[in-house]
């Protein structure tokens, strides 16, 4: 008889119930309770998997509890949220999204698998899916932004970065998909509120991600805090047995956010823990993440008939399988057993400034006014982020220390070691103090370049950090204004470097500043990546994955929007437009400049007439126009002017990146399957449907700059 299944027969129900059951450590606090010391309940098997624990030492001295001291012996699943690196801190998701490249994504989880497992973790939380459109929300930092597609990409990568070929592998660790789903829907950008999003929406924008995960083999998936419509993620029996297991054919462990299954009682749809738990087990959640509900819920819902043990068992043995396929049953320190190799940890610093350097979105650059003169001998750092290694983590860092991150500062001064280069913070980032602005205008008068580092803290995004304001936060709109007003007219470049986890609406920012970077949250190897870029020995190629708005009037702003019956027409009253804002975003998604620019001319489409087999390759050429080498991203839309269905302006089918030498020309090269045009039909089933449509291809989602060609879709039933 196979070992879960043998085991499962020899267990008790408190056994059973701790398979069920995940508890913090105390390494890290990611949720509003905290649990007491779990060595008690190991010893006696009733806690089966534990989470925010780190290091192998640690990790291995409850393994041999649980599989030396307990009744049966069953090692511990043990998980953190390596979102974007463990101990080398990689860019925050929304930055590595922007890389648009599926084998840097891929590279990045391989790194942090590699460094978690050697601590000893055999899970993590992540990829975080949640498509994101409402930057009030800071959650979007965790994400890979507001396209479905990109998502899906991003979804495979990582999964197959860190969970490897085999999940047995001591380098491989579970990788566990989350949000599921439509969280980044929230009302009104607020962490936790309600979602109520349509059912089409939920099918065409946020399942999509996680049914490309289940596809590439996650190990296990998370529903969201939030309910869909009322029902709470986590006892949504239609989404979870139904979409997931029964449609997707996801077999693997669900496990429930941190106290999400005690919260059905807020939530409104449970009396007691007891109808939590079952509802949540009979929804399919398989681990009790911090609740303890399904230990002391389950055994009265039991009673009640609420639940039966047959789903119990099947619940204890999805997680024993699990267990099983990362080999903890015959090798349960494993993990952990060997160090890593400084080489090993040098590749990943190199890796991590690679990524950093490549997630740098270049928002503006009026004149050319970077890159910045190499023989610059004197520099002005202004601002409070720019000597700040905390914040260059951005939030949920996984293992890594708050020191160690290069800064801006640090950065430059090792890529200028003969210049003079200090540093005014001027503000604070949210304070309403501004006497040290005029110590920051002192300095740009002895420099002949000014930096201003400014933006958000690590802080004001990742979970339970919404904003009610998009803008810069405290006194830094006024250092900037101050700035670049005393320095007007002396010919010294101002370059912004805006440090966030969203857009940020910065509108006057970025009419102002000589040029504008978005660096997000870059990492460790931050201060060297951002220098690499504002010194021009790295061109930036990064590009947003979110539309930015103007002002937060216009939230939620995304590109795929369908038209509506009166799309904005400036010279018609009655059409969809604002009073007081353009309808058009600060920066539009796919935004991103560089230091050459790019003529797009003759695009081909083939074949003309497309089948539901047929894959469409689409073909531009592109020359650099400048004069330095240079690298363009290409963006593939599609749009489907008359359908059974209204369909989005634009929808994203493909990306390439083309380099090329300064005034040289070359064919960018995509392919997209034809079976990607399906669409939910009016009964929301996939529907592959005959008409024209277009093809559209540019270097972001502004229509203003896309070339068009028709191709015709055709049907066996030529519908
Ligand atoms: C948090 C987050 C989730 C994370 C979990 C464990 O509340 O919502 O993303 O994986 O708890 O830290």
């Amino acid at each position: 008889m196979p070992k879960p299944e043998a085991l499962l027969a020899a267990m008790t129900l408190p056994e059973k119930l701790g398979q069920l059951t995940m508890t913090a450590s105390s390494y890290a606090v990611t949720g509003p309770v905290i649990a007491g010391d779990s060595t008690e309940a190991i010893r006696a098997g009733t806690i089966g998997n534990l989470l925010n624990m780190v290091g192998a030492d640690h990790v291995n001295e409850m393994q041999r509890i649980a599989v030396n001291e307990s009744r049966l012996g069953i090692p511990l699943l043990i998980g953190l949220d390596v979102l974007h690196g463990h101990r080398t801190v990689f860019p925050i998701p929304l930055a590595e999204a922007g890389l648009f490249d599926p084998l840097l994504w891929e590279r990045s989880a391989r790194a942090a698998a590699l460094e978690a497992s050697a601590d000893g973790l055999a899970m993590t939380f992540a990829p975080m899916l949640d498509v994101t459109r409402d930057p009030r929300w800071g959650r979007g930092a965790e994400s890979p932004g507001e396209d479905p597609w990109v998502g899906e990409c991003f979804a495979a990568a990582k999964v197959r970065g860190f969970q490897g070929e085999d999940l047995a592998r001591p380098d491989a660790i579970a990788a566990v998909a989350k949000h599921y789903c439509a969280q980044g829907a929230v009302t009104a950008g607020r962490d936790y509120a309600t979602v109520d999003v349509a059912e089409r929406s939920v099918r065409e924008v946020h399942f999509p991600p996680f049914a490309a995960a289940v596809r590439a083999g996650v190990a296990a998936l998370m529903p969201a805090f939030t309910d869909l419509a009322g029902v709470p993620m986590t006892a949504n029996a239609r989404l979870l047995r139904g979409w997931l297991r029964e449609e997707m054919g996801f077999d693997g462990v669900i496990i429930s956010d941190y106290n999400a299954i005690g919260e059905l009682l807020r939530h409104g749809v449970a009396a007691d823990l007891a109808e939590a738990a079952a509802l949540a087990l009979n929804a399919g959640v398989d681990i009790d993440m911090m609740a303890d509900a399904y230990r002391r819920g389950l055994p009265t819902a039991l009673q009640r008939g609420l639940v039966t043990l047959a789903a119990i068992d099947a619940a204890v043995l999805r997680v024993l399988r699990l267990k099983e396929r990362l080999g903890l049953f015959e090798a349960p320190y494993r993990r952990g057993a060997t160090a890593l190799p400084v080489t090993v940890h040098a590749a990943h610093q190199a890796l991590a400034r690679e990524i950093a350097t490549r997630s740098l979105v270049l928002l503006t650059n009026r004149g050319a006014a970077l890159p910045l003169a190499p023989a610059l001998k004197r520099l002005a750092i202004i601002g409070p982020l720019g000597d700040s290694s905390i914040d260059m983590r951005g939030p949920w860092w996984g293992a890594a220390a708050e020191e160690g991150h290069t800064t801006v500062l640090a950065g430059l001064r090792a890529a200028l070691p003969n210049a003079v280069i200090q540093h005014v913070a001027g503000v604070s980032v949210d304070g309403e103090d501004h006497e040290g602005i005029a110590a920051a205008l002192a300095l740009c008068d002895t420099a002949e370049a000014i930096v201003l580092c400014v933006g958000e803290t690590a802080a004001m995004s990742g979970e339970a950090a919404s904003r009610a304001y998009l803008g810069l936060p405290g006194r830094q709109a006024a250092l900037c204004d101050a700035v670049i007003s005393h320095v007007a007219g002396q010919g010294k470049p101002v370059i912004v470097v805006l440090f966030s986890g969203r857009a940020l609406a910065v509108p006057e920012l970025a009419a102002r500043a000589d040029a504008l970077l978005a660096a997000w949250f870059p990492g460790s190897a931050a201060g060297h990546a951002i220098a690499d870029v504002l010194l021009g020995r790295h061109a930036p190629t990064g590009r947003s994955t979110v539309t930015w708005p103007r002002t937060i009037g216009q939230v939620p702003i995304y590109y795929a929007q369908r038209s509506g019956g009166r799309p904005e027409n400036p010279q018609d009253h009655y059409t969809s437009k604002y009073l007081d804002e353009s309808n058009a975003p600060l920066f539009h998604f796919g935004h991103g400049l560089t230091y050459s620019h790019f003529e797009w001319s003759n695009l081909r489409v083939t074949p003309q007439l497309i089948g539901v087999a047929d894959s469409v390759e689409v073909l531009v050429d592109i020359r650099n126009a400048g004069d330095r080498d240079g690298e363009e991203t290409v963006f593939c839309f599609t749009h489907d002017p008359v359908a059974s269905v209204a369909r989005p302006a634009l929808e994203l089918r493909a990306t390439a990146h083309l380099s090329l030498k300064a005034g040289a020309t070359s064919t960018a090269k995509l392919r997209f399957p034809a079976a990607s045009l399906s669409f939910p039909g009016l009964d929301l089933a996939p529907r592959f449907e005959a008409g024209d449509l277009w093809v559209l291809v540019g270097p972001s989602a502004d229509q203003a700059r896309l070339l068009k060609a028709w191709i015709r879709v055709s049907t066996p039933a030529g519908h």
